[in-house]
């Protein structure tokens, strides 16, 4: 591993729905690494879930505790699986501090498998409105597409189980 760097972390990118708490997680355990999963990371510090956060503070306040999060991990001391939030790739110092850092993989699932996953989820998407089927989600996933493509890998998450994507990874990272 290491494609341009020492640092062994592996940072998981992607739209909401996209698998990267779950996969993350596992993928984690699987490599012995530390895991952080940033949006659940801010909500211990602030006390507030990211929605309370992001209505009561606003967008950019949030986007700032995102970028002082992840500039702040220790990325020397542990290896780390850290699963960001979708929007973290927006701000280019992030991408910066993720390039410098280790991996970055995108974890890409179609528009129609994202609308069906973030159905099923209870949490609060803010930034994607209530209602999910709306076009409000179609176009932030097509404007994202290209913030997403700073990844070093793209896989492919339609129709796979979460092992068989945690396997994929763990192939590519040992080429
Ligand atoms: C956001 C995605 C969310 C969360 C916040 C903003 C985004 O994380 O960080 O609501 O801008 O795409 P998930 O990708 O885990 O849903």
């Amino acid at each position: 591993m290491g494609i341009r760097n020492n640092l062994n972390n592996i940072f998981l990118i992607g739209f909401s729905g996209s698998g990267k708490s779950k996969i993350g997680k596992i993928l984690s355990r699987s490599l012995s690494y530390k895991f952080i999963d940033t949006d659940r990371y801010i909500e211990h510090i602030k006390k507030k879930k990211v929605h309370e956060i992001i209505n009561d503070e606003g967008e950019l306040s949030f986007r700032n505790i995102e970028t002082e999060i992840l500039h702040n991990l220790e990325y020397t001391k542990n290896n780390l699986v850290v699963s960001t939030g979708g929007g973290i790739p927006t701000i280019e110092q992030n991408n910066k501090i993720m390039k410098r850092s280790g991996i970055i993989i995108w974890l890409y699932a179609s528009l129609e498998i994202i609308k069906y996953r973030l159905n099923k989820t209870k949490e609060i998407r803010p930034l994607l409105g209530n209602n999910l089927r709306s076009e409000k989600v179609e176009e932030m996933f097509n404007k994202r597409q290209k913030n997403y493509s700073i990844a070093d890998i793209k896989i492919n998450t339609d129709l796979k189980d979460p092992k068989a994507i945690m396997e994929e990874i763990e192939g590519l990272i040992n080429e």
